[in-house]
């Protein structure tokens, strides 16, 4: 039974994940289990990009919830991750985020490992003058660093701690893949990342990028330029399976149509009278089959997939205790960019990250569930937007890809016979 600092945890009142319980939020021990039962579970997180390693040696060092990981290529280019931890007394062995190596030295007693984790020096194994040294039954090749099962998809890299996660392609599921693909259809390049921290916990930040309800609502810059507005055709799905991973496309049409929508409620969001002095930023070249302004797909537990107008990203998202995660926005292009289009990406990853137009406000709103919420673990938040309309896919108000993933939290987090309730 999981304790929350108040009283027992009680569980999810409803099996359908219209009702969340706050504990989920600041429980420390949810957390600590979480860590286990997802991150080390059988899940796939994403680490990064093949883009930005694309040489033998090269290596980056990220985390898989809140354990660090590093993620190489070998010296035959092939894709390694492993625990950034020392087989010897624990010390995180890489200590540079980004960079090329064949060999991986811990800084506290210099033992070495390759670029695929195996243990290649320990000094004074033998001890000096024949005296000391490790003991004669001490095996180089069982010290090394954990590896973990990696594998990629359209350039993403993921691993997981499991032997039991299925293969990646069968993760993602086939209503996600062929959006994946959308994306990652042709070579990327890497352009760069911008990081942001937010006193809230992940799981308000995964709500968030599967609300298409208040995107329109909460993000001024959304709805007046027209980027995201509720009357926009819609495919809001989520994978066939737990329903952890979703996809929201809002499809671009008729400027005017979508705005009665707003002026006949009065919302504060839209506001007719704004103009930008340079509206290039706005630019929406086509180069998809469907042309969708906003294409937010998260793959559970720590990818978000991006595309809005030109702006393409791969956002990572990384637990960092109850209450605090930390965001990683990857911007990316396709190799055989034209010049022109590559330099609209680049003006065009000011939409999001830290100071984004039109993300800034993410992060603030999860902020203020986490100080709502914090003395109140036993009671539940309420998630009904279109409830009696599971099956729509096709609208922006919805909570629907919100029940979706609470529902599959429960299973994997083992929650489903806390005194649920029929539906
Ligand atoms: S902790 Fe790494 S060498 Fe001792
Ligand atoms: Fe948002």
């Amino acid at each position: 039974m999981i304790e929350t600092s108040a009283q027992p945890f009680a569980g999810f009142p409803r099996r359908d994940g219209s009702r969340v319980p706050y504990a989920v939020f600041t429980s420390q021990e949810i957390y600590d289990r979480e860590q286990a039962l997802i991150f080390r579970g059988p899940t796939w997180s994403f680490l990064g990009l093949e883009a930005e390693i694309p040489e033998a040696g090269d290596f980056k060092s990220t985390y898989i919830g809140d354990t660090p990981v590093v993620m190489t290529r070998d010296e035959d280019g092939a894709l390694a991750a492993w625990v950034n931890r020392c087989a010897h007394r624990g010390a995180m062995v890489c200590r540079q985020a980004r960079g090329n190596a064949q060999i991986h030295s811990c800084v506290y007693h210099q033992w070495r490992y390759d670029s695929r984790g195996d243990l290649i020096g320990v000094p004074f194994l033998r001890g000096v003058r024949g005296q000391s040294g490790m003991p004669a039954d001490f095996s180089r090749a069982a010290n090394g660093l954990r590896k973990l099962r990696v594998d990629s998809y359209g350039g993403l890299v993921f691993a997981t701690f499991s032997e039991a996660t299925p293969p990646l392609p069968d993760y993602l599921g086939p209503v996600m893949r062929p959006y994946v693909d959308r994306i990652f259809h042709k070579p990327i390049e890497y352009l760069g990342c911008t990081r942001q921290y937010s006193n809230s916990n992940w799981k308000l930040y995964l709500e968030n990028v599967k609300d298409p309800y208040h995107a329109s609502l909460l993000h001024l810059f959304h709805t007046t330029f027209n980027i995201f507005r509720v009357g926009m055709k819609a495919h809001c799905v989520s994978d066939g399976a737990m329903g952890l991973h979703s996809l929201i496309l809002a499809i671009k049409e008729d400027q005017a149509e979508t705005a009665a929508a707003y002026e006949a409620q009065n919302i504060r969001s839209y506001d007719s009278g704004f103009t930008l002095a340079d509206p290039s930023i706005l630019a929406l070249v086509p180069e998809f089959d469907v042309i969708a302004t906003n294409h937010i797909q998260p793959i559970f537990p720590q990818l978000v997939i991006q595309q809005i107008h030109n702006s393409l990203v791969a956002r990572q998202l990384l637990p960092k205790g109850p209450d605090a995660f930390e965001l990683v926005f990857h911007f990316f292009g396709y190799r055989d960019d034209e010049p022109e289009l590559r330099r609209l990406r680049i003006k065009q990853a000011n939409l999001v990250g830290p100071a984004g137009y039109i993300s800034m406000e993410d992060t603030e709103a999860t902020e203020l569930v986490q100080r709502g919420v914090a003395a109140d673990a036993d009671e539940t938040s309420l998630i009904d937007m279109a409830r009696d309309a599971p099956d729509q896919t096709d609208t922006l108000i919805t909570e629907q890809l919100i029940r979706a993933f609470w529902s599959g939290y429960r299973t994997l987090m083992g929650f489903d016979e806390a005194g649920a309730a029929a539906r």
